[in-house]
Order: structure tokens, then sequence, then C-alpha cells
């Protein structure tokens, strides 16, 4: 996605994945600096890990308890966090969402959860978080403004506008972390699951009258706002959208 962001705008940049183990992640970082990398996208297990390398946690980050971006400035390597503009931006601009004083829920309490639930507090929307372990549901809710969390089983009885699925169900199987008969007509569902394409939440959310947000745009978008961060250029959505779907 970003290789193919940087042929299209004309900016002489490279994008590389790097595997690193833990154990490795400060001579990592200690060679971003060396080597002038501009921009590093911090993926799992190190988004924790990686704050106390830094030299400056941006505010945002410091609340979602995250890092996915760190950005070379000056000399200076500087953690933000943009999953959760990913999220919102998936929602506004692929569903038009309305999100100031919508009724979202998000299903999950693990690292998306956390950037879903902070952004979407963040845009006005009531927040009620569900997790299997209900206590994890109600420790994010606390820490993040969320209005209340509870079981998955209590999405039974709530109606709601938007509707988040950050857990792991869905990935790789054919399965759905909620049953078809608590998706609402007229909602908006988005899957945080982008393997398959089309999860079975998102088939049978359509099959429910629900407007769907594919994974896939949640991942384009947080990391346009990567590009956008150190370019300082909108990035070429549709390009990077491609991008996915070729890969
Ligand atoms: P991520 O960082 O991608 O959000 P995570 O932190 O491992 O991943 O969180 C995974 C989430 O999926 C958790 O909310 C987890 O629920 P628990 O907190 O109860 O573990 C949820 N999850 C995983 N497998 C699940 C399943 N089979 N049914 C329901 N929820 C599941």
């Amino acid at each position: 996605m970003h290789n193919a962001a940087f042929q299209e705008l004309g900016i002489d940049a490279a994008y590389l994945a790097f595997d690193v183990p833990p154990s490795d992640l400060a001579a990592a970082l200690a060679g971003m600096r060396a080597l002038g990398i501009r921009q590093l996208a911090v993926s799992i297990p190190h988004k924790l890990a990686v704050m106390a390398l830094l030299d400056e946690v941006n505010e945002t980050a410091r609340q979602i308890g995250a890092v996915n971006t760190i950005t070379q400035e000056g000399g200076r390597l500087v953690g933000t966090n943009t999953d959760w503009q990913g999220a919102i931006a998936a929602l506004e601009r692929q569903a038009g969402a309305d999100l100031s004083g919508s009724r979202a829920i998000v299903l999950g309490a693990g690292g998306a959860a956390r950037a879903a639930v902070f952004g979407l507090v963040r845009q006005g929307a009531s927040v009620v978080i569900l997790n299997r372990t209900a206590s994890k549901a109600a420790d994010l809710a606390a820490a993040l403004g969320a209005a209340s969390a509870g079981p998955l089983t209590d999405l039974a009885a709530l109606d709601y506008d938007v509707l988040v699925n950050t857990t792991s169900v869905g990935l790789r199987e054919d399965a759905s972390p909620i049953p078809e008969s608590s998706i609402r007509e007229g909602s908006i569902v988005m899957d945080a699951v982008y393997d398959p394409a089309e999860t079975r939440l998102l088939r049978e959310a359509k099959r429910r009258g629900a407007q769907t947000v594919a994974g896939k745009w949640w991942l384009v978008y947080q990391a346009a706002g990567q590009l956008e961060a150190w370019t300082q250029r909108p990035a070429p959505i549709h390009v990077m959208a491609r991008a996915f779907d070729d890969a």
C-alpha cells in the first residue's frame, strides 16, 4: 500500500518489512536513527514496548496506550497512533457515518478496541464495549470514557447505530462473534478483520439490511494516516486500496 502510494505521488522512498524479535527492539530503533529511516510502522508485538524507547510519545498515542507509527523528525523519534483515525475515517468516508451523538458498540477489548473506542468517544459517540471477558471491557470503558461495558451476550438487548468488531473471531474462519439476529437493520457494521475480505459478520449484516465497512478500509486509512503524517500530502486512498486488493 505504501509503495503504491509513493509511486503515485512520485516520492523517492521504499517501504520494507523487517521481522524484529522483541529482544532486538532497542537495536532496531538505534538502527532507525543511524540509517535515517524516516518512518516505521509498528506492528504486533511491539506496539506497547516501543513506547519506552522513543524520544516522545504524543498525547493521543499515550491515551490509547499504543504506538503504531514512529516518525523521525530532526533526529528525534516521535511515536503516534493512526489506528484510531483509520477506524473513524473508514466509518465516516466509506459509510457516511455521522458519529456525533451516535450509539456505538465495540466488540472486543484488546489493542484494536482501544483505538476504536478512543476514536468513537473523541467523535462524540456514546460507546458501549462488549467483550467475552467482561472485566476487560469494564477496565477499558473506565480508561477511555466509554458509557458502559458488559459481556457479548448483552448485545441482544441493545439498540445501536454503529457496531465495530475488534475481536479476532472470523479471522481466516467462517465464524461471527454475534448471532445474526442481533444485527440491527439500518445500522453500520464494520469489521477489523480483513482476511477474508468479507467476513461472516459482514455477510450477515448485509443480509439484515445493515451498511457494511470491510476491515480493508480500516487498514487502508490507518496506513494513509501514516503516509500523511510525514509527507504532509493527501494519501491516494484508492491506489492504496487497489494495492491491498492486488496483494
Ligand atoms: P488486538 O490487539 O488485535 O485487538 P487482542 O488484544 O489479542 O487483539 O484482543 C483479541 C480480542 O478478541 C479480545 O477482546 C478477545 O476477548 P477476551 O478479552 O475475552 O480474550 C477477543 N476474542 C478472541 N477470541 C474470541 C472468541 N473466540 N470469542 C469471543 N471473543 C474472542
